[in-house]
Order: C-alpha cells, then structure tokens, then sequence
C-alpha cells in the first residue's frame, strides 16, 4: 500500500511567488512582510496586535517575561501538551504548578485550578488542546479574582472559537505556533497576540534584544543609534517566514472546513468500534481541528501504533504528560498517579492523519486499517 503520510502541507505557488519577491528583495529580515502578516493575522484573530516571533515556545517566554514573571514564581498550566509549555515556565525560572485536565476533552480542569493558586502564583497558562478552546470565562473570573495573568497557548488554535470568544481576546496574550505541521505553518515561526499596545510595543523591542530600534528602521532608513533598553531575546520574525503566511491567512477557514469534513468522516468511521473513543467536540464552539486523536485500550495503545505504521499510515502521540518527562520527575518528584486524567490519555492516545490535502481513498484506508487493528 502506498504510505499515508502524517502530514503535507497546503503551500501553494502563490507562497513560493511571495518568497522570491523578498529573495530578490533587499530585505530578508523583519520588515515589510513581517508587518503584513502581522496586520493579516490580527485582523484574522480579531486581537488589535500581532507580534511575529521565531517560534511559539519564544512566543510563551516572552508573555511569563513581560508581566515580570520569573524566580520563585508560580504558574499554573497542564500536564497534558508539548514540553514546550512548561519549558517555557522553566526557561524564565518560574515553576509549573501542573492542574489534571478535563477527562473529556483534555483540556485543563478550570474546576480545579482555585486550589492550586498560592501567594506565589502569578498566572495561569492554559492550552487549547488539538485546537480545543479551554473554558476561557472561567479562566479569567478566576485570575481576576486572584489578580492573575493569563497567559494562552493556542499553538493548536489559531481557528478556534468558543462562547463567541477568540484566542487573545480574553488572555492577557495569546501565543501560537507555524511549525511544520500546524494549521498555519513557514517551518518554524511563532506570533503573539495582545490588546494593549503598551505591551505589543514591549514585545516588538523584547524579540530583538530590548533594542530601541528594529533592523528595518537602521537599514532602510538612515542609519541611527540604537540603545538597548532591557535584556530581551532574539527572536524576530523575518520577511521570508512572513511571506510564507501571509496568503495562507486567506485560506484558513476554507481549510478549516476540509479539516473538519475529515474529522467527521473518521468520527463516523468509528463510531461503531466501542474499542475507539475520541475526546469530546463541545457542540457551541469552533474546533480548530489541529489535530485528530483517539483513545484505544492502554496496555494496546504502543503494539497498535506499531502497527498502524507497519501498514503504512503516519502516526504521532499527543501527549505523553509533562509530569513524566525525565527532567519533570527528576527536578520536581512527579511520579504517575499525580494527573491521573492527563495519564489516561497519554496511556491511550493516538494522532491520525488530518490534514486538507489528505485523499478520500486514504481516509477510507485510515479508517479501514484502524477497524481491522483496533479490536477487543
Ligand atoms: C501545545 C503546544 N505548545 C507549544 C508548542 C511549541 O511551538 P513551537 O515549536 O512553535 O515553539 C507546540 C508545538 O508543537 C505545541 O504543540
């Protein structure tokens, strides 16, 4: 059988065409580009500004780093995401309170989180798992009633939508991810979204360096003296990965709709197999559809993966808990049966292909194959 891959990318010639104009341009750095894809995807997300930065992981260390959160500091987020997450709380010397997430859907527990909050606490850092979006008026009655900022990962979910809310518009920022698989990707690359333009001017000196001036403005312009005014880091967008977004913004939600006419096809698919469940869809929001996950028996879950693979469907697993990292249990005691929720899914998970390029025949074989591999 021909391989299915995990994932292709949507790149078109128009993506490529936008890269030889700045290849054949002066100016590769953050500059004209940058600015466009920074308007296109506020405008997209509905936050009032956009800061493009060189991952999402950055993107997370800069937020923790602007409201001044550092050592002997609490922050509050999942045990169930990419390392990148809590990494970026680690990156800063602040320390990860981990809160179990909702069995259902994996996202964190807002149920949960009052009585994690200490005197040290400084901000809640939630995901929004697959594409998901977490319980975000819950999350912010909660930091406003402990003077918490929050801080959202929405490297799943630039699309997302829940109780008529967007990423960014109730966090204090909101921080995504382009990597090579996601929604909206140029290989690497990362933005953060905010409403104060205090903070967005903050954040545009604080992805190179602190200085007082950008590239484009030393260049392009006259050249003038810079300062640097605080200790930033560097992580500046180029023209050349904000060309690779800027028409991808216009396709997002056309995208989105194949992503979730896939995503029903294997819920149907599945719906017969008691052996496969899924996470909840909550009815009254908009998935982002990053990604497509199922739950199978965990003493099953490595020999099925191996499986699926050795019939020639990419595969990938979302998450295996932070807490069980060997740094985590190392640094902080984490031991299994602490987040027994995020466990069970990181026991029992799997991450089938999903993407808009994917074929009517492959998605059949995905769900054929998964028939035939997943049984009592
Ligand atoms: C939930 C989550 N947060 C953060 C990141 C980090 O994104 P980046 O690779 O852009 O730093 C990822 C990457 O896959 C992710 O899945």
């Amino acid at each position: 059988m021909k391989r299915i891959e995990f994932y292709r990318h949507s790149l078109t010639d128009a993506d490529a065409r936008e890269v030889m104009d700045v290849i054949r341009s002066l100016f590769l750095t953050t500059g004209d580009r940058t600015k466009r894809f920074e308007e296109g995807f506020a405008a997209y997300t509905g936050a009032a500004h956009a800061v493009g930065v060189m991952s999402c992981t950055h993107a997370l260390e800069l937020s923790l780093r602007c409201f001044g959160i550092g050592s002997g500091d609490e922050v509050i987020t999942t045990p169930m995401s990419f390392i990148a997450t809590a990494n970026a709380i680690e990156a800063v010397g602040a320390t990860p309170i981990f809160v179990d997430v909702e069995p259902s859907t994996g996202n964190i527990d807002a149920t949960r989180i009052e009585a994690a909050i200490t005197p040290h606490t400084k901000a809640i850092l939630p995901v929004h798992l697959y594409g998901q979006m977490c319980d975000m008026k819950a999350l912010r009655a909660i930091a406003d009633r402990h003077h918490l900022r929050v801080i959202e990962d929405a490297a799943h979910c630039v699309e997302g939508l829940r109780d008529g809310i967007r990423p960014g518009a109730l966090g204090d920022t909101a921080c995504f991810s382009f990597y090579a698989t996601k929604n909206l990707t140029c290989g690497e690359g990362g933005a953060i979204v905010c409403n104060d333009p205090g903070v967005r001017d903050w954040f545009v000196k604080a992805r190179q360096h602190g200085m007082s001036k950008q590239a484009a403005d030393r260049y392009v312009k006259r050249y003038e003296h810079y300062d640097m005014e605080f200790f930033g880091m560097k992580t500046n967008m180029s023209n050349l990965q904000a060309a690779l977004l800027i028409h991808q913004i216009n396709g997002l939600d056309e995208r989105l709709s194949l992503r979730e006419r896939i995503a029903r096809r294997y819920d149907e698919g599945f719906a017969q197999n008691s052996m496969i469940q899924t996470p909840s869809v909550l009815s009254e929001s908009r998935h982002a559809r990053h990604l497509y996950t199922i739950w199978v028996a965990p003493e099953k879950r490595d020999a099925t993966l191996g499986a699926i693979q050795d019939a020639g469907i990419g595969v990938a697993v979302n998450f295996r808990p932070i807490h069980l990292m060997k740094y985590y249990r190392d640094k902080y005691g984490f031991r299994r049966g602490m987040f027994p929720n995020a466990e069970f899914i990181g026991d029992a998970t799997i991450t089938l292909p999903l993407y808009p390029l994917l074929r009517e025949d492959e998605i059949e074989a995905v769900i054929r194959t998964l028939k035939r591999l997943v049984t009592a």
